[in-house]
């Protein structure tokens, strides 16, 4: 027996190259040049970070999912019957939280939502054949637009896990927490995961692995903007770069351009000019402490109720309420 699934794209073809037009227009021309990272997320660039999970160096997931193993029980004595998850990927440290619910004997509804579509649907098929009794109700969008589009059914944990909040910048992160705040009804929960500040050698490391699988999904954006829009980058010729922004507490990952050279973006006639050592931003990590976590979800609207690290303090899964409705 599987269980019901049903897939809501928010995203066709045609809208993601628009929204890839607008980021590279705008990303390409401006100083310094910068392209967002949702972008790295094609079929490849999820293949990419999923390989990214397993490295040694990339110590976040393992560290999560410690977290989920010592307290997805006290997540499902929350009594919710439906868990959301945002940016959920392969969506694999999620199971522990799909098996406490059920376990708690609660458990009627999965909503997993994620950009990548074909990732998207893959953990949905798997999950609803693993997890029969339940229904799955993926949502393929882009969670700073669409998150008004997620069903408001059953008492929800709304999971944004892996520390993807700190892939945005603080003015969009601030937008985003205030429309999960919005978007809450009582009884529902926020589970956060946030990456901590901790030693740069080991930070630098986790974004800069041995073997090199980082550079290929930071070049995967480059591939991605190939072929949606035509462009002529050649990835060889951009350097993988990972450093710790101490007074942002933020990794920044950049692509250098190894030559002075000339990139053409036919679909938006664009001409573009990369100077040799040219560094051109795709992604910030940013890293957090407590007080910063607490203080952007009151700002939110919403109240910490709980935060559990793992043993070494590495990562932290904080989970909070409404403040004006519990
Ligand atoms: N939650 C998983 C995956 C994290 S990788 C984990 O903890 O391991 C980040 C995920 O967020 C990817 O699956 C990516 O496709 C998705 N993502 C990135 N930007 C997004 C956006 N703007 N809207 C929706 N999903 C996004
Ligand atoms: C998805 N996100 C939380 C990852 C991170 O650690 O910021 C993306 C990533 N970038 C490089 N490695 C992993």
């Amino acid at each position: 027996m599987t269980a019901s699934i049903r897939i809501d794209a928010f995203l066709s073809g045609a809208d993601l190259d628009a929204a890839l037009r607008a980021d590279v227009a705008r990303g390409l021309t401006s100083v310094p040049k910068e392209l967002p990272p949702k972008w790295f997320y094609d079929e490849r660039g999820s293949q990419l970070f999923d390989e990214i999970t397993r490295l040694d160096e990339y110590y976040p997931t393992r560290r999560e999912k410690e977290i989920l193993v010592a307290h997805a029980s006290d997540v499902a004595a929350t009594g919710a019957d439906t868990l959301v998850e945002l940016g959920s990927g392969t969506s694999e440290k999620t199971r522990l939280l799909l098996s406490a619910m059920s376990s708690a004997g609660h458990l009627r509804g999965f909503i997993p939502f994620d950009v990548d579509e074909v990732t998207l649907r893959g953990a949905a098929e798997a999950i609803a054949k693993e997890y029969p009794d339940i229904h799955v109700h993926g949502i393929a969008g882009d969670f700073e637009h669409h998150l008004g589009r997620i069903p408001v059914e059953g008492r929800r944990v709304i999971a944004f896990l892996g520390g993807t909040i700190g892939n945005l910048p603080p003015a969009s992160r601030a937008a985003f927490l205030s429309q999960i705040a919005d978007g809450m009804r009582r009884g529902d929960a926020f589970l956060l995961g946030t990456d901590l500040v901790k030693d740069i050698d080991r930070l630098e490391a986790a974004y800069d692995d041995s073997v090199g699988v980082t550079a290929e999904f930071n070049r995967n954006v480059l591939r991605v903007v190939n072929r949606r829009l035509g462009a002529d980058f050649d990835p060889e010729r951009f350097t993988h770069v990972a450093r710790f922004d101490k007074d942002n507490e933020w990794i920044e990952m950049l692509l250098r351009s190894e030559v002075d050279q000339t990139v053409h973006v036919p679909a938006l006639e664009l001409t573009v000019e990369f100077a040799q050592g040219e560094e051109m931003r795709t992604e910030i990590s940013a890293k957090f402490r407590r007080s910063r976590v607490e203080s952007e979800l009151a700002d939110a609207g919403l109240r910490l109720v709980q935060w559990w690290t793992d043993t070494h303090e590495d990562f932290a899964l904080s989970l909070s309420v409404r403040a004006d409705r519990d």
